[in-house]
C-alpha cells in the first residue's frame, strides 16, 4: 500500500453516532455535531430507508464507518464477502476511516455476536497484524483498529493489551480508535490502572476516541452504552486528551437512546473538557503525573 493512504486523517471534532430515532432531527435541524459515525452492517442493505437518510446527511457532515463484524483475531478465513460489501459501501459513502474491533466474533460458522477479547501473545500478533495487512489490501485504505471490554483475561498473554495495540500499529501501519470506557471498564474488572494503558500507547496512530456509559455492578461493570457517560469515563477522558493531544472524539449510545439534544449536551460536555485542557499545552502529556 502506498505511504500516501497511511497519511493520518484529519481532525473532526464532536461526533456522535448516528442512529435512526435521529434521523428526522438531523435532516431538520442543525445539530452542533460535527461528524457522524455509522454502524456499517446496518446500512450494507441495498435500498431502504437508512442508506436513503444515510445519503442524504453524508451531503452535510464528515462520516465514518464502525463495524462489528470483521472478527479481525479469529482462526476462521476472513470473510470475504463481508470484505467486498464493506469495500462497496465505503465507496459509496467516502468515509474519513473504517474502523472495527481488536476481537474475535466466532469460529467453524458460528457467530456469537460478541466482540472477545485475546490473548495477547507473539503468536497472536503475527496471526492479526498478517490477516490486517491483507484486509487492508482488499479495502485499499488502513484499517482502523478499537480496544474492546473485557471481562475474561488469558493467563497466556506475554504482553499487555497496550503494548500489543501499539505493537499491532507499528507492523501494519494500522490508525488506532481509542474506547476511553473501555479502557476504564476493563482496567476496573482486571485491576490495572486505566492511566498505564493511556501513557502506554503513543499518540501518533490514534484518530478516534469513544465515548460511553456503562453499568457499574459493583465489583465488576459492563459496557452496556445504555446510559449518560459516568464522571469517571470524563475524568479518564481529560487524561486521555492531555496524553493525545486533539484526537476526533464522539459518543456511542446504543439503549435507551435519549433526544438528540441530549446527546449534543453530553458531547458539549466532552468539548469542554478536550477545550480545557488543549488551552493549557504546558499540562499536555502530563499524565504520568497525575
Ligand atoms: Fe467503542
Amino acid at each position: 500500500m502506498s505511504p500516501d493512504l497511511h497519511r493520518k486523517p484529519a481532525y473532526l471534532g464532536f461526533g456522535l453516532g448516528l442512529r435512526p430515532q435521529h434521523y428526522a432531527e438531523i435532516l431538520e435541524g442543525d445539530p452542533a455535531v460535527d461528524w457522524f459515525e455509522i454502524l456499517s452492517e446496518n446500512y450494507m442493505v441495498p435500498g431502504g430507508r437508512p442508506l436513503a437518510m444515510l445519503e442524504r446527511i453524508r451531503d452535510r457532515y464528515p462520516i465514518v464507518m464502525h463495524g462489528v463484524s470483521l472478527s479481525i483475531a479469529s482462526t476462521a478465513p476472513l470473510d470475504l464477502d463481508y470484505l467486498r460489501e464493506l469495500k462497496s459501501l465505503a465507496a459509496r459513502v467516502e468515509p474519513k476511516w473504517v474502523s472495527d474491533h481488536l476481537c474475535w466474533t466466532g469460529v467453524h460458522g458460528f457467530n456469537l455476536h460478541d466482540l472477545l477479547p485475546i490473548p495477547y501473545t507473539h503468536q497472536a500478533l503475527d496471526h492479526v497484524a498478517q490477516r490486517i495487512h491483507k484486509v487492508q489490501e482488499i479495502l485499499g485504505r488502513p484499517l482502523t483498529i478499537e480496544n474492546v471490554s473485557s471481562y475474561v483475561r488469558f493467563e497466556q498473554s506475554e504482553m499487555t493489551e497496550w503494548e500489543f495495540l501499539t505493537e499491532l500499529t507499528r507492523r501494519t501501519g494500522c490508525w488506532l480508535l481509542f474506547d476511553v470506557n473501555n479502557v476504564f471498564v476493563s482496567a476496573f474488572n482486571h485491576g490495572y490502572d486505566a492511566l498505564d494503558f493511556i501513557r502506554g500507547v503513543p499518540p501518533g496512530p490514534v484518530v478516534q476516541f469513544h465515548l460511553a456509559g456503562h453499568s457499574d455492578m459493583g465489583s465488576y461493570i459492563i459496557d452496556t452504552h445504555d446510559n449518560p457517560i459516568r464522571g469517571e469515563v470524563f475524568d479518564l477522558y481529560r487524561a486521555a486528551v492531555k496524553h493525545f493531544g486533539p484526537v476526533s472524539t464522539m459518543i456511542e449510545r446504543d439503549d435507551n437512546i435519549p433526544p438528540l439534544h441530549e446527546l449534543v449536551a453530553e458531547l458539549d460536555q466532552a468539548r469542554g473538557i478536550a477545550a480545557e485542557v488543549l488551552a493549557k499545552p504546558q499540562e499536555r502529556g502530563l499524565c504520568a503525573a497525575e
